[in-house]
This record gives structure tokens, sequence and C-alpha cells, in this order.
């Protein structure tokens, strides 16, 4: 979604707000601008990425100022829809994320009363509310200004006659970075990081008054304090290092993210997995809730956990559940969701939480909404992720659900001490895999050249054709879509042509025999197949055009290995055509609206 920054303190504001639009770019990219104080408001603002905005900047000593990059809700991406947005004098601007549900019988009411809007924008209708009851006092007009908006917002505002930012948060992240003599404002927490670690988060309905020395904070007109959290992540986490792109430096921190993931949850002296979270004795199933690729990673684990707790899992899309009757009895609600913002599964947790659930929230940013709202929390620690395609925060989701259901596992000890020393040799196994990654960036090379690709998998590898499926179309802008084998020959059947590469998961479990004769089926229609199997298995290259060896692993751990395989080759291949790779056309990373 949008991403919002604002800057109050010692140093000149622009490079500040440019640096920091730059770390929060992965939220949105169609347009960007600026707005520093001057004797009036100097804004620059286009349909252009931060670096070409940059460069038309003119030198500001202003040390205040605000920043926006956009992903499109209302109105196309242009100069005039870009933030920051302004009033009629031009003395108040604002930058948003969010989306103001009623801000055409605003605009409408606005208009009659002397307004004119110059953008297609919902945000524009904030200025505006702000300048008709401005007098004198920024943060009087911003209350009341919020009264008249319904919808979801993070917005700062600033006005050309005074030294100060007023912010102000309902359904949509807002982060101070709490510096020396200085408060950055944003919506992550990546933009803040190259000037503290110091971080508070606002809560909705929260109004933030921050000046050079000060922030003040209220919540229905009285004084609230909010808590000071650290962010355990350094700066370097969240640079390139020396890589091409953030999509393989991700990919390649995966070893170590999953060692750091599992680290501290696993007795040292016996099979025990201790995650702190005790199991309710009248637990009659557990529903499992999340959008995208955390979606994807909530499949597995529903088959990890059905099989080693015999604890019945359902999982749920979050955007359709907010509007279904899922019954829920003793139900154990788990939100997956790498970000802890993505609107609609903020909603399933509320929704779940009202219902009388139990809930859990698998995170990987501390302090983000989600943890605000469920009962317990899970942090995944998978670091910064900053290419919008997720990578490193699906692999260490899977690998908590591997914890979450050996936590709770009916296994004997003998078999569950078996499946933790295969948990702690995944990320040698990882390694293995990626130390090989030119071969795969090979295969890449010829599928590059096609339109259309199936995935296919079977059991718990069918979630991961899916994701397979996912990473290729956002990256590579290559269709693609993932299936269960066996429903192939249910449809999908009447586009496989030479033209239409399948990409075949074979794992060595029960599923085997099976997919080795749809792979046949798969063949006999002339596409080329390309699978993903272990290393020893022979037996498949006689069936197939290509194979890309993973290491062998318990079965169940097969889809961390095939997951870090496809990874690779939608990377290789969205490279191979020379794809924007870390942030693809219209995607964000973090979907602040539902
Ligand atoms: C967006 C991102 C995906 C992510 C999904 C859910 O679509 O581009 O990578 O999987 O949101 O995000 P969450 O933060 O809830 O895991």
């Amino acid at each position: 979604m949008c991403g919002i920054v604002g800057y109050v303190g010692k140093r000149q504001a622009q490079p500040v707000l440019v640096n920091c639009l730059k770390r929060l770019e992965y939220r949105g990219y169609d347009s960007c601008g600026i707005a520093l104080l001057g004797k009036n408001l100097e804004i620059y603002k286009d349909a252009v990425r931060i670096e070409s905005l940059e460069k038309s900047l003119r030198p500001n000593s202003s040390h205040t100022g605000i920043g926006h990059t956009r992903w499109a809700t209302h109105g196309k991406p242009s100069q005039i829809n870009a933030h920051p947005h302004t009033d009629c004098s031009g003395k108040i601007a604002v930058v948003h994320n969010g989306v103001i549900e009623n801000y055409l019988q605003l605009k409408e009411q606005l208009t009659k009363e002397g307004h004119t809007f110059r953008s297609d924008t919902d945000t524009e209708v904030i200025p505006h509310l702000i300048e008709k009851y401005y007098q004198g006092n920024l943060e009087q007009a911003v209350s009341r200004a919020i009264v008249d908006i319904t919808g979801s917002y993070a917005f700062v505002a600033m006005h050309a006659d005074w030294r100060g930012l007023v912010v102000a948060r309902n359904e949509s992240p807002l982060v101070l970075g709490v510096g020396d003599k200085e408060y950055i404002v944003a919506s992550d927490v990546p933009a803040v990081l190259d000037y503290t670690d110091r971080v508070i988060y606002l809560e909705d309905g929260d109004i933030g008054v921050i000046t050079e020395n000060a922030l003040r904070c209220t919540s229905n007109g009285k004084q609230v304090e909010r808590t000071e959290h650290r962010i355990p992540w350094s700066m370097e986490e969240a640079q390139k290092a020396g890589h091409e792109h953030f999509m393989i430096k991700e990919i390649h921190e995966q070893p170590r993210v999953i060692r750091n993931t599992y680290k501290g949850y696993i007795s040292a002296l016996e099979p025990v997995v201790n995650l702190g979270i005790a199991k309710n004795t009248d637990l009659s199933d557990i529903l499992i809730l999340a959008c995208g690729t955390s979606y994807y990673a909530s499949l597995v684990g529903k088959h990890v956990i059905q099989s080693l707790s015999q604890i019945p899992v359902r999982v749920e899309i979050a955007s359709e559940f907010n509007y279904s009757d899922t019954v829920l009895g003793k139900t154990w609600v788990v939100v997956v969701t790498q970000s802890g913002e993505t609107a609609d599964s903020l909603r399933a947790l509320k929704k779940a939480k009202e219902s009388g659930c139990r809930t859990l929230v698998i995170t990987n940013v501390v302090g983000s909404t989600a943890t605000r709202i469920a009962d317990e929390t899970l942090y995944i620690t998978a670091g910064p992720e900053i290419c919008v395609a997720a990578t490193k925060s699906f692999i260490a989701q899977l690998i908590m659900l591997y914890l979450l259901a050996l936590a709770w596992s009916s296994a004997g000890v003998r078999s569950r001490a078996g499946l933790i020393t295969e948990l702690r040799q995944l990320p040698n196994k990882v390694q293995e895999l990626l130390d090989r990654e030119e071969e795969i960036a090979e295969q890449a090379k010829y599928l590059a050249r096609y339109e259309n690709v199936f995935f296919v998998g079977r059991g718990i590898n069918f979630p991961i054709a899916l994701e397979g499926a996912l990473k290729l179309k956002e990256i590579s802008y290559i269709h693609a879509e993932g299936y269960p084998a066996g429903e192939l020959k249910h449809g999908p059947f009447a586009l496989l042509t030479p033209d239409t590469p399948v990409v075949a998961l074979a794992a060595r479990d029960n599923t085997y025999e099976t997919i080795l004769a749809n792979i046949k089926e798969i063949k006999a229609r002339e596409s080329p197949v390309i699978a993903i199997a272990e290393e020893g298995d022979d037996e498949i290259d006689k069936y197939v055009d290509f194979v890309i060896r993973v290491p062998r692993v318990d079965p169940v751990f097969s889809p961390v290995v095939n997951a870090v395989a496809l990874q690779l080759l939608a990377y290789y291949t969205a490279r191979e055509r020379g794809c924007p790779i870390d942030t693809p056309r219209n995607l964000a990373k973090s979907v602040t609206v539902e």
C-alpha cells in the first residue's frame, strides 16, 4: 500500500524524506511526492519513481517535511493524484495511506461550501476538512476533521505556519521513529532504521503532535502514553548487501532464518518443542486465516498439524472468512501474516476475537497491529523483507507451523526426536540447494520463453505448487497456475500444448507413484515437464524433460526445499525477462485496504 513519511528534527528534512521514501518504495511506486516547510509549503510530486523525483528537488534547508509513495486506489497514477494533497490556501499539506470511505459525500459537501478539488483521490478531502476547521491550531483542526471521516487512515498533516507535524491513525499502520532531538514518521519500520531502532506504534484513534523535542499523544481528547519498542533488525539487514536484488539476497538468507526461527524453542536436552503456548484442553479444532503467500504457508501447516497432532485444522482466506458464516466452536484461531498489518487479516482476527475464540498471530513484525489484537503472538524472526514477493518470511512461517505441530504432537518421543533432528538439518540442506543455484538459473532461461506455465503437486506439496505459480506470475509476468496434480485432467488439460510447460513436484511420499502417472498423462499431451525431484531419484528422468534436484529430506519437510527451488526458478526467470523483480507492477508488499 502507500508509504507515508514525515520528519521533524535537527537534520535537514529533504534528504531524510527522500531516503525514507526509497526504503518504503516496496509499499507502492506509482507516484511519489514530498512537501517541505518554507516561507510557504514547497511541494514536489509526480507519477515517477523516487529516484527521478529526487533529481528535480531544489536545495531546501527546512527541518520539517512529509513524503509519500503511492499505490493507487482512487484515481490513476498522475501528477495531480500524487500526494501530498493541499487545501485551497495551499498552507495545509497531507499524505495519507488508507481509504476514506465517505469521501464522495464529504467532497460534495465541501464543494458546496466553496472548496475546490483538483484530484480524483479520496485523500484530498482531508486537507480541505482540516482547512474548514482550522483556527490557528493544527491539532485541534485534525481532531475535528477526523470526526467527519469514516474509513481507514494513517496520515500526516503539516501547516506552513508551524514547525511540527500532526499524525492520526485508524486501521492503517503508523510508526514513529524516536531519535535524538528528532522524530521520523513512517508506515513501516525499515524506513526509520537508518536513524533509530526505537519506535512507537500509534493505536487506532490516536492523534500525535510532533515537534523537534516532544511527542504528545491523545486519544478521545485524553493524553495517552504509548510504549517504545526496540526493533531487533539492523540497517544492514534492510539493504541489498551487494546482491542485484533484495529478492535474491532474501532467498540466500533462508538457512539463517530457519535457524533463527527454531532456535530458542527446541530443547537442547530432550526432543521437546516449547513455544510457551499452552494447549487448550477443550480445543475442538484450529482455524488458520491468512492472505497471499501466508495463506499457502498455512495450507502446508494444516497438513503438518493435522498429521502430527490429530487436531482438525481448517484454513480460510481471511478476506473470504470476513464474509462467511464459518462455524466457530471451541476453535483456536491462528492468523498468519508476515507484516501483521494486512487489512483483511486484521479484520478476520477481530471477528474471531469478537466471537470469543482464543487467537494467536504468527508474524514477523514486532509490535505490529495484529500483535496488539491477538491473545498470543509467535514471531518468525525473518528480519526485514523488502522484496514485494515474499520468500524468507514464507519459509519462516513454514518453520513456525512445523514447530507448532511438533509442540502439540501426539507422536511418540522417538518419531518426534527424528523430526526435530531433521528440522535442525534443514538449514544445511537449503544451503546445499542455494550452492547449486546456477543449475536452476539454466532451467530458468528455458522457462522464460513461455507465456503460460502450470505447477502441479499433491498432498503437502500442492500448496507449494500454488506458491510456485504465485512467485512466477508476480515477478516474471508469466501466466502461471498451481493445481493439484489430479485435477489437471478436469479442465486444464484442454490448455496443454508443446507451448505450455508443467512444473511437477515429485516428492518421495505416498503421492509419488500417482504423480508419476500424472506426469505421463501430461507428456502424452506433449507439454514439456520440469520435475522438482530429490537427489538419487533416477526413475523420474525417464519421464520428464528436465529435472531440478533438491536435497533429500524427510517428506514432511519437502515443502521447504521445493519452495526454495521454485523461488530460485521464479527469480532467474524474471531476471532473464528483465523484469523489475523487487517491485513488480501493480503490487504492494503490505495490503492495508480490504
Ligand atoms: C501482499 C504481499 C504478499 C503477502 C500478502 C499477505 O499481497 O505482496 O507477499 O503474502 O500481502 O501479507 P501478510 O503480511 O499478511 O503476510
